[in-house]
């Protein structure tokens, strides 16, 4: 079977313990200077990234797109936007990254496409029942007039799922579902074209060289038969946005039995693409059904979004640590971690408890402990800067369509999307060059340069220097390969304590009082160096023999 060929000790197993930077491409660096990050950016900020020891980065959408949604409404697939750069602009940076050893996965979106893709264009000209439209969802509205929508179901960013169209003849037409924005139109997957257009397009993009794909709302894309009501609005789709997260027996279009067939079909790809690495954005409760996307012929992973909403709280975070453990290694699948992503409230905000400071040491913390964890890991980027989110915004500049479509109510994800600062000084913290002809996408608030990438490479104590070092550890210390956790009882209630390999041991302290390094530990990384006690709040990572 395919998947043998990435067994444990493989060459093409890399993704088993990767550390994966997530560039979030608009952000990371703008080389034109028109104000948002691009790919001649990225390329230039290699070094970087070679330095801090990633193995990997995860580019957010870089296709054709109207940007109603950041990118995440995709017009062409087969193209950059030229906000970004172009194709020739796509396979020179996977190239550079390569001969940095670096590998590079990119987004798909299969769920939905932007209403400007050639598909839906064309489906609003075709008329009811035609097979342009058999590739999205349209149906007939309810009510007498068929001027309700058809279903009950609620769109993520707010607003119901289901928008009119009118006909070639200007009357009031058919209803096409969107659970995201009315630009964003689901796609029919029981449609043989979406398949095959698809596996076309993970293709493409293999030709490139890319070595791996996360996918956007893995577990969204089928629909019950039907489309039958859920009977309340649901809210539980984007991993910080579950006002209250119901589980729904059953539910018509999350977590669907035959989404997992089209998992199957592409995983088949490692045949000819051993080294291909698919990570699955599935936004689900139940750790076991999330397993179930990871089984051996499915994906390889899936973000760990329990982890991501675990509080600063030694039994939470232990708690999911074991399920995470239990259900992945029930599948034989990696267990994978990640504390933020360009839709979560940034994690030194998340466990600030309001104080700023505490909430970056604790990041840098909370980033040793995953790091210390067996299996792969996510770094959003700038959380190894300990960059906290940024509330305060003028209305007029936010653009997420959740702050848009709620009229403000949400305040949405802008807040964690702020540009990176790399120098200390400059008008844009070096994000763009000194030339630049138009400001920062989204303004960065004052006192940015203070955590930027320059200032933190000059202090050995600060969150990217320890960040560096240890992913160094985590590279080169022979108890990292190990893919074994084992507690450590050490009579408190408040740490996380665990061995690994080789005589390793992560000590984390959420307490009020220092707690001791066990005797005859020699520290190998400490968020703190406070000799051989682990501070309130700080975390170790230890070897002793
Ligand atoms: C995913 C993306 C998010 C996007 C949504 C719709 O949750 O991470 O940014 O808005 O899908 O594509």
């Amino acid at each position: 079977m395919a998947h043998e060929r990435n067994a444990p000790g493989s060459p093409d197993d890399w993704w088993r313990r990767a550390v994966i930077y997530q560039v979030y491409i608009r952000s990371f660096a703008d080389a034109d200077g028109d104000g948002i990050g691009d790919i001649a950016g990225i390329r230039s900020r290699l070094p970087y990234l070679r330095d801090l020891g990633v193995d990997a980065i995860w580019i957010n959408p870089w296709y054709r797109s109207p940007m109603v949604d950041a990118g995440y409404d995709v017009a062409d697939f087969r193209d950059i936007d030229p906000l970004f750069g172009d194709l020739e602009a796509a396979t020179g940076l996977i190239d550079d990254a390569h001969a940095c050893g670096i590998r590079v996965i990119v987004d798909v979106v299969p769920n939905h496409v932007s209403d400007r893709h050639v598909w839906f264009q064309a489906a609003l000209r075709s008329s009811p029942g035609s097979p342009e439209r058999a590739r999205f969802i349209f149906r007939d509205g309810a009510g007498p007039n068929g001027d309700e929508p058809p279903n009950d179901w609620q769109s993520a960013f707010g607003g119901p799922a289901w928008t009119r169209v009118s006909e070639a003849d200007g009357s009031s037409g058919q209803w096409y579902l969107h659970l995201f924005a009315p630009q964003q139109p689901d796609l029919d997957w029981n449609c043989p074209d979406v398949d095959a257009e698809f596996l076309g397009i993970l293709e493409f993009w293999l030709a490139r060289g890319i070595d791996g794909f996360r996918i956007d709302v893995a577990h969204g894309l089928v629909k019950a038969d039907g489309l039958p009501d859920i009977g309340y609005a649901y809210l539980g789709v984007l991993p910080n946005r579950v006002a209250e997260p119901h589980h729904v027996e059953d539910h018509p279009h999350w977590d669907r039995e035959e989404v997992h067939d089209i998992y199957r079909r592409w995983r088949r790809l490692d045949d000819r693409y051993p080294h291909v690495t698919f990570v699955g954005e599935v936004v689900i409760e139940d750790f076991a059904r999330t397993a179930r996307y990871v089984r051996p012929d499915e994906l390889h992973s899936a973000f760990n979004f329990p982890f991501v909403r675990a509080p600063w709280d030694a039994g939470a975070l232990h708690d999911v640590i074991d399920d995470t453990i239990r259900e992945f290694s029930a599948v034989d699948a990696i267990t994978t971690w990640v504390l933020g992503n360009h839709d979560v409230t940034r994690v030194a905000t998340r466990y600030a408890d309001g104080d700023v400071e505490i909430g970056r040491v604790r990041a840098l913390a909370a980033h040793l402990l995953m790091l210390g964890l067996p299996g792969g890991a996510y770094i959003y980027q700038g959380d190894e800067l300990g960059l906290p989110e940024v509330w305060e915004m003028d209305p007029s500049v936010r653009q997420d369509p959740i702050f848009l479509r709620s009229g403000g109510a949400d305040v949405g994800r802008d807040g964690c999307r702020i540009p990176i600062p790399w120098t200390g000084g400059g008008a844009t913290c070096g994000f763009s060059p000194s030339d630049a002809t138009a400001a920062p996408w989204l303004p960065q608030p004052d006192g940015w340069g203070a955590m930027s990438v320059a200032t933190q490479t000059a202090d050995p104590h600060s969150p990217l220097t320890i960040t560096r070092e240890a992913l160094h550890v985590r590279r080169t210390h022979q108890g990292f390969a190990d893919t074994s956790l084992s507690w450590v009882d050490d009579g408190s209630v408040d740490t996380l304590h665990f061995r690994r390999g080789a005589g390793v041991g992560v000590l984390v302290n959420l307490g009020k009082d220092p707690v001791p390094l066990p005797d005859g530990a020699h520290v190998l990384v400490c968020s703190a160096s406070t000799g051989h006690t682990v501070p309130p709040n700080g975390a170790c990572w230890y070897e002793s023999v």
